[in-house]
């Protein structure tokens, strides 16, 4: 295994190809079931995120003010996008929503959801999970997908990767109050270029 932060090998980046290519065909395969999250994606993503040599570094760059919001990848027809989230220490998010479905798994570090639901107007919070290398967690709209994560370190960078079903930089969701009042939001993405994929597979 490469040190984190090194350039991504050869063979990480077609690791990274083959696994972007199965949730194209595994969204392809469901796409009469309603269009999903597809059960598929889960041993493939542990499997990724088992070998820690296929993010750029410059994807993996922590920011001194805020989180930040990497676009990897998004599918031609916005049926999914693949980000990674890097936490600088301490960094956390709103209380927010997704409007899709999405699953995350740790890559570095560790960071914890606290998950709400809305109850008479009111937001509870009703779990958390704390997630470490390897663990991943997925949440639906109708299953729940109100959070607010933070990086549970207080001293160190720590990096996610996130899939969603959809382009979820472009999507309008919410921020929520503790009084359940959501504000529009659209996150955006923080990077200006993507890497190159194409031609790994
Ligand atoms: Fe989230």
């Amino acid at each position: 295994m490469m040190a984190a932060g090194a350039d991504p090998s050869p063979a990480g980046r077609r690791r990274f190809a083959s696994f972007l290519d199965l949730i194209s065909r595994a969204l392809t395969d469901a796409a009469g079931d309603g269009g999903g999250m597809p059960g598929a994606i889960g041993q493939a993503f542990r499997s990724l995120l088992a070998q820690d040599d296929w993010l750029d570094d410059e994807f993996a760059r922590p920011d001194p003010d805020r989180y930040q919001q990497y676009l990897l990848y998004c599918d031609a027809r916005r049926r999914f996008s693949v980000v990674s989230f890097v936490w600088g220490p301490g960094q956390s998010t709103p209380i927010h929503d997704h409007g899709v479905w999405g699953m995350v798994g740790m890559l570095r570090g560790s960071e914890i959801s606290e998950n709400f639901e809305l109850r008479v107007g009111r937001l509870v919070k009703t779990s958390e999970d704390v997630l470490t290398p390897g663990r991943i967690m997925s949440f639906t709209p109708d299953g729940g997908d109100i959070h607010r994560v933070r990086n549970a370190y207080a001293d160190r960078v720590s990096v996610s990767i996130h899939i969603y079903g959809g382009d979820i930089g472009s999507i309008e969701r919410s921020v929520l109050g503790p009084d359940g009042v959501r504000k529009p939001f659209i996150s955006g993405y923080a990077n200006r270029r993507l890497p190159n994929f194409w031609g790994e597979v």
